[in-house]
């Protein structure tokens, strides 16, 4: 990290972390971030789901809700960005405060509840940047009395301007959405996302991204539904209501808990969905190190994304866990990263 972040991420630490948040995206859009772009290797360079890839560490979703950072973020040096979620209708999210910073865990929880500008709005941004590696993240509105609408409305707005789209049922702070996981309910919310993909000029490969607190009978029953709908990937995994083993003050808020603390949970659940489908997977969920982005590959996973590890590291972190991520592959006598995905999964099952 330079002088200038270090100095940067101090003042953001004595900020409430929603504004300091805020404050970080205007700090990239007025150029203040990395310019060198994504590092790249023969080793880091892959494909996901058909997306060619410089490298395969991304950004997770909800660091970039509305698409007002594309370009900047890129240049951090991800090999891939997901922005959102979008839901259909703007909406304001749960009152303030809703990010609250856990530093002795180096974690954070979040109860947003999808504050976005709306598909509009995002879609009008999303058609503005270069197409290739960006995926959009659907939401539902908090109010929508047709969730599972929601998603296809979103998708057949935003499609013709992003490269995939995320089935995203295991956000904790909508209500019930969650419940959307299980076998019958995801069935039908996949038919009707396809069926709104399929009527895209170029259907998009979807994701799905599933929460971290399934048990195994649940994992078995969404990679039995995952093999019959269409889907192009998994996400494992959002954050988890869990809180165990924390320690710092905030830790009863309610929401979502990432971070640290997520890093073991998430990649057991990588595991194990990666024992159970031959889709690839995408591994998330407390990755802070090079070495931990190569654990979550060798667990099963094709590509990794990051969040709340920025807000401890800074931005620089990318290319450290990129760089870092080449030389380990290269010790272990890896050509290519492809090689090493799921070389480890018996190490977490
Ligand atoms: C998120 N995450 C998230 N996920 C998602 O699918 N849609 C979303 O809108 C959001 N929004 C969001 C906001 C904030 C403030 C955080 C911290 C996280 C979850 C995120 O994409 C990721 O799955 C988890 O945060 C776990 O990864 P990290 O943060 O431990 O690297």
């Amino acid at each position: 990290m330079s002088v200038l972040e270090r100095l940067g991420m101090g003042l953001m630490h004595r900020m409430d972390p929603e504004r300091a948040h805020g404050l970080a995206i205007t700090a990239l859009r007025a150029g203040l971030g990395p310019k060198a772009g994504p590092f790249t290797s023969d080793r880091l360079k892959c494909r996901l789901a058909g997306l060619d890839l410089p490298n395969p560490v991304g950004l997770a979703a909800g660091f970039d809700k509305n698409a007002t950072a594309l370009a900047p973020l890129y240049r951090c040096g991800f090999g891939f960005i997901e922005v959102g979620a979008a839901t259909p209708r703007p909406q304001p999210g749960n009152p303030r405060p809703r990010l609250f910073r856990l530093s002795d865990d180096r974690a954070a929880i979040n109860r947003f509840g999808f504050n976005n500008d709306g598909m509009e709005a995002i879609g009008a941004r999303l058609a503005a940047h270069p197409h290739g590696r960006t995926g959009l993240n659907l939401g539902a509105n908090k109010d929508s009395d047709d969730r599972a609408a929601d998603f296809a409305r979103v998708l057949a707005h935003c499609g013709p301007y992003v490269d995939f789209a995320t089935v995203n049922v295991s956000s904790p702070n909508t209500e019930k959405l969650r419940d959307l996981q299980g076998k019958a309910a995801l069935s039908a919310l996949l038919a009707g996302v396809m069926e709104a993909n399929a009527k895209l000029a170029r259907p998009l490969p979807i994701f799905l991204k599933i929460a971290p607190d399934l048990e195994v009978a649940d994992l078995e029953d969404i990679a039995d539904v995952a093999s019959t709908s269409g889907l192009s990937a998994i996400i494992a995994t959002n954050t988890t209501l869990s809180r165990e083993g924390l320690k710092s003050a905030n830790r009863d808020e309610k929401g979502g808990l990432s971070g640290a603390p997520l890093f073991e949970k998430s990649t057991r659940v990588l595991a194990r969905l990666s024992g159970m489908t031959d889709l690839p997977l995408v591994g998330v969920g407390g990755v802070g190190t090079a070495e931990q982005a190569y654990q979550k590959i060798r667990a099963g996973a094709s590509a990794v994304q990051l969040y709340t590890a920025l807000v401890y590291g800074g931005i620089s972190l990318v290319d450290e866990i990129t760089r870092g991520l080449d030389a380990l592959l290269a010790r272990d006598g890896f050509a290519n990263v492809a090689e090493a995905v799921g070389t480890g999964r018996g190490d977490w099952t």
